[in-house]
């Protein structure tokens, strides 16, 4: 090794004063963390968008809310890594085109219960609402705290259209229309998925409360990404953004 590095070259002086030394290494690195990072941001083209994936309905989006106010977050990821053993458990690994309308990312670092991002349509809708009740009735030995109060409080609906607009200022693509009923869909949505859980046996109680929508939000998740999978019977669709369409050019 010792007579590849040269003693008393130039970079040996520079050495010789760690200030100025310190000064070039953080810009050099600064320099190449830019040129790494700035086309992944400025070049949509970077970012393959999924045709079939699409915002959030407004219920939702009040699930989504409340799986933040939850912390849900904190024992739970929503990205599965390109590795088989991921991929055998969980399903197909996660793609950038999958969260073009996450604000904010939900994809976690903590996996303390399993990964969320493929549990959409993994089990009825009652199964979610007798785990949120008390994850000991449908998994023995869960460590997973009970949210049985979803079951009991009010859905606040009157913010829903309010979040969409934010949304839609952000580039998430809402009509207009779909921000002015947000609440009467939401509501809709809400009636259909309580009028399946009454009827394969749940309490029949619960179409305005906070459950449905949290329900509805883990019967989304990865929904969008199996449908494109359906489609072409295995391999999922990425297409490649030619414009920079909603949220394209994160
Ligand atoms: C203290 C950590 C912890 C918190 C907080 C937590 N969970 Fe869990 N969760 C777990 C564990 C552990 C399991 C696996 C055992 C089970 O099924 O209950 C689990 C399982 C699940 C499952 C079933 C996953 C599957 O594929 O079988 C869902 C859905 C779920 N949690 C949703 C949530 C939601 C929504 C919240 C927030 C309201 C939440 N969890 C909060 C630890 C947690």
């Amino acid at each position: 090794m010792g007579r590849f590095i040269k003693t008393n070259g130039r970079h040996r002086n520079l050495e010789g004063w760690p200030l100025v030394f310190t000064v070039l290494v953080t810009l050099s690195v600064l320099i190449g963390g830019v040129v790494e990072f700035l086309p992944l941001v400025l070049v949509s083209e970077n970012i393959p968008t999924i045709e079939t994936v699409e915002p959030w309905t407004p219920l939702e989006l009040a699930g989504r809310d409340l799986y933040i106010r939850e912390g849900c977050n904190n024992c739970h990821s929503q990205m599965v890594r390109p590795f088989r053993h991921e991929i055998e458990r969980y399903g197909e690994y996660g793609k950038p085109g999958e969260t073009i309308y996450e604000r904010p990312f939900l994809w976690g670092s903590k996996r303390t219960g399993p990964d969320l991002s493929r549990v959409g349509g993994k089990y009825p809708n009652l199964w979610h609402v007798r785990h949120f009740d008390d994850p000991r009735s449908t998994s023995p030995r869960s460590i997973m705290p009970r949210y049985n109060w979803l079951l009991e409080r009010e859905l606040k609906v009157s913010t829903i259209p309010r979040r969409m607009q934010v949304l839609q200022t952000l580039g998430t693509p809402y009509t207009d229309q779909e921000i002015q009923n947000g609440i009467e869909i939401a509501q809709q949505q809400a009636r259909e998925i309580a009028e399946d859980i009454r009827t394969t046996g749940g309490p029949d109680n619960l179409a305005d409360k906070e459950i449905v929508a949290m329900v509805a939000y883990m019967q989304r998740l990865g929904a969008d990404l199996a449908r494109s999978t359906a489609a072409t019977g295995g391999a999922s669709t990425e297409s490649v953004a030619t414009s920079g369409g909603p949220g394209g050019s994160r």
